[in-house]
């Protein structure tokens, strides 16, 4: 068949990635956008298949052997996942990501061995070979360094993994002279690469990247911990993006060069969005350790309220803020938060969801969860705009949040420094649901759960928003 025809197959898949693209930046339509994702990369693989050469019958039954097998393995962990499960199932895939686009450019790197071993190789001195090895050295740096550091990644949004039965906690560590290890690996990597352009038949150089590049990924994620975590994830999902790019340059394959260039550029807007909404530089969350993992230990105590005691303070109340966070995922409360709003509304009160960039493990955590309960997405609004009425907020109801509310931040110390947070101290009383005066994900302690305004609700999400919904009903 014409190579026009599958060229125009890639295109519709492209302009179906652009469409899918822009349609998830909005709630609204983000499930419609999805749709034209995954179409596109359905047209895509069966163009792909469709332009291979069918006479070779053994690679038929393996890709579609591979189609099955990756496709069954997709859908029983996507089914299976928990919801509070999802940001690590999506550092996974963007580490599995990097992988396949690695393999793919080694298989191109052996292919291209076997041909130098047989003479048919180009000159050294002709542009292609710098051109395509480069590419091959770039597409294995990116690939491999995006694998092991996103298995790294996802076992610190885990916060440890479990070997034979006994739990490890992930650790973090950074000493100041590990960026010079970095750079040294990274030099060392530079090196190789002008060594397989000069030995291209020479396959030493290409498992010595490959080695390097597994280090230097796990380097990279070691010292960032606690708070910083949703950048790396971010910038990982770019990196994996990138990979898959290069890939396409390698093979020559145009949807794999826009698909890959727009995950990378995606990636990196997000990752921009997110060192914004931490107030960080992305130099010093790659360089700087901080955002340890270590947890602080908590002595103070504060008595607890009960679900009574809140019902008579929000009875009559005219405005509430409603800050979700972590724990509304982990105890998937937020039909119960939807239907105490409700109430509220039905009684005259003003209610509106105080939405935190980071809050939840994934961007747009709380959104989906809340999109999922109806709570229409006006009353959804974002933490600078809430946090100019947060003075006249009569409660600012706290539901399993914690680093996004904590106001250490507003200090220059500690992992959360500077991070910037919802207000919620400056509603005239807070009410936090939670199931103890433990930290959140950066491991700091809270001063506001010790504040004489603030109300504690200790128990499960669910339970104590469904005690709440009851009690209000009682009044
Ligand atoms: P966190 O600070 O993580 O706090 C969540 C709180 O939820 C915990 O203190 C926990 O306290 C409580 N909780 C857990 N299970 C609960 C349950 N069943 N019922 C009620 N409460 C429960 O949450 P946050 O304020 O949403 O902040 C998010 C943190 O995660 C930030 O540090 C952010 O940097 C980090 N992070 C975010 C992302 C993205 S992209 N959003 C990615 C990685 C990391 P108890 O144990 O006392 O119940």
């Amino acid at each position: 068949m014409d190579v026009a025809v599958w060229d125009i197959g890639y295109l519709i898949a492209s302009i179906l990635f652009i469409l899918g693209l822009k349609k998830l930046g909005h709630p609204r339509t983000a499930p419609t956008g999805n749709l034209y994702g995954a179409t596109g990369m359905l047209l895509a693989i069966v163009v792909t298949i469709a332009q291979m050469d069918f006479g070779l019958t053994n690679n038929f039954i393996l890709i579609g052997a591979g189609l099955a097998i990756g496709g069954l393995i997709g859908y029983v962990m996507a089914v299976r996942v928990q919801m509070t499960g999802v940001p690590e199932m999506v550092a996974l895939f963007n580490g599995f990501g990097g992988a396949a686009s690695a393999l793919v450019a080694a298989s191109e790197v052996f292919r291209r061995i076997k041909l130098s071993e047989e003479g048919v190789t180009p000159l050294p001195e002709d542009l292609d070979l710098y051109v395509a090895w480069t590419a091959i050295g770039l597409s294995a740096l990116v690939g491999w360094m995006t694998f092991t550091g996103s298995l790294l990644a996802m076992m610190k949004l885990k916060g440890g993994v479990e070997i034979f039965g006994k739990w490890y906690r992930t650790p973090t560590w950074g000493p100041e002279w590990l960026n010079y290890v970095k750079g040294l690996i990274l030099i060392a990597i530079v090196g190789l690469f002008y060594m397989t352009i000069k030995e291209p038949g020479n396959q030493d150089y290409v498992i010595a990247i490959i080695g390097l590049s597994c280090i230097l990924g796990i380097l990279f994620v070691l010292p960032i911990g606690g708070a910083d975590m949703p950048v790396v994830v971010s910038l990982l999902n770019s990196l994996s993006g990138i990979a898959a790019a290069f890939t396409g340059f390698i093979i020559g394959n145009n949807v794999l060069i826009i698909a890959g260039s727009m995950v990378g550029a995606a990636g990196l807007i997000l990752t921009n969005i997110m060192c914004k909404a931490m107030n960080r530089q992305l130099i010093d969350v790659l360089f700087k350790s901080f955002g340890g993992s270590d947890k602080e230990q908590v002595t103070r105590t504060k008595v607890g309220s009960d679900p009574e005691e809140v019902a008579m303070i929000c009875d009559g109340i005219s405005k509430c803020v409603i800050i979700p966070g972590y724990g509304m995922a982990v105890s998937q409360c937020q039909h119960q938060v939807r239907e105490f709003a409700d109430i509220l509304e039905a009684n005259g009160c003003e209610v509106k969801y105080g939405i935190h960039p980071v809050a939840g493990r994934m961007p747009g955590h709380m959104n989906v969860l809340l999109a999922e309960a109806s709570v229409p997405y006006e009353k959804l609004i974002e933490m600078d705009d809430i946090n100019s009425e947060m003075a006249e907020c009569d409660v600012a109801l706290v539901v399993g949040a914690n680093d996004t509310v904590n106001p250490v931040a507003r200090s220059n110390e500690g992992p959360l420094a500077g991070m910037p947070i919802i207000d919620a101290d400056k509603a005239r009383v807070v009410v936090m649901v939670k199931r103890s005066l433990s930290v959140g994900y950066a491991g700091v302690d809270n001063d506001l759960f010790y504040e004489d305004k603030t109300m504690m609700l200790f128990g499960d999400g669910k339970k104590m928003m469904t005690e709440l919904i009851s009690s209000m009903k009682e009044l």
